[in-house]
């Protein structure tokens, strides 16, 4: 497939493309101007652009089978940053999806979005934003899945003895999962059709079993 990840210079972002890449898929990257991208992929065809910048967004997206969304806010003194860019920034890349016609999307969210009484919310109401975010793409008309991992971690090592809890929405509160893990999720979605018009949410530990994403849907209460 021709993918397009947007947020590829995140920590997320970049696990997704090489995960792309290492299954034999051809990537494009969305970054911002100042965003720096990983040795590893820098060789990618990549465009430059702000999320509100509809031509560039459509060019970028143009003939692209998917869409991976790993764009979010960093952590900033600005409040405003979630509301821009986890609700009107998705907003705007599934617009752009829309008018060019990349029907299929995952996007990266958060375990917990949507919840008002939550301590991440003291940064710009972020799992608020988040599920603006994420109620777009359900209304979008379009192929979407959501992912929304627990708290992210660096962990590159033993992934391998390392089970993935998958349920649907609302059923999980904390735990944390490797960013390699749910960038090979977001990629695991693209050949799942159970995961189409789904929330996923996703953790990990070492003492689950492996389990495909396919069969932990099928299972699904
Ligand atoms: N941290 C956690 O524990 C946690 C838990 C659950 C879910 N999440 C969510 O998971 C996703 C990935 O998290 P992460 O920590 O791997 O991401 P990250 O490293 O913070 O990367 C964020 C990405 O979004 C881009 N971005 C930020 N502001 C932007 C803007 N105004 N316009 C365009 N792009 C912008 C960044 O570009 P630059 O490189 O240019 O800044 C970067 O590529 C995020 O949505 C995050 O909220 C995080």
């Amino acid at each position: 497939m021709k993918l397009a990840i947007s947020g590829a210079s995140g920590k997320t972002g970049y696990r997704i493309a090489e995960e792309a890449l290492a299954e034999g898929h051809e990537i494009k990257l969305i970054t911002r101007k100042s965003s720096e991208l990983p040795t590893t992929i820098r060789d990618q065809e990549r465009f430059a652009l702000e999320l509100d910048n509809e031509k560039g967004l459509d060019t970028a997206l143009d003939s692209c089978d998917a869409l991976l969304i790993a764009t979010g806010a960093r952590p900033s003194i600005d409040l405003t940053g979630p509301a821009r860019i986890d609700a009107l920034g998705v907003k705007s890349q599934i617009a752009s999806c829309k008018r060019v016609g990349v029907k299929r999307i995952v996007l990266v969210s958060s375990l917990c979005a949507g919840r008002w009484q939550h301590p991440l919310n003291l940064f710009g109401l972020i799992l608020i934003w988040k599920r603006v975010g994420e109620r777009s793409l359900e209304e979008s008309g379009l192929d979407w899945t959501v992912i929304r991992p627990g708290g992210l971690s660096e962990k590159e090592d033993n992934l391998s003895n390392e089970g993935i809890l998958f349920t649907g929405q609302d059923k999980q509160e904390d735990a944390t999962i490797p960013r390699r893990l749910v960038a090979r999720c977001c990629i695991e979605a693209l050949r799942t059709p159970n995961s189409i018009g789904r929330i996923i949410e996703v953790t990990s530990n070492s003492e689950l079993d492996p389990v495909t994403m396919k069969d932990a849907i099928a299972g699904f209460s």
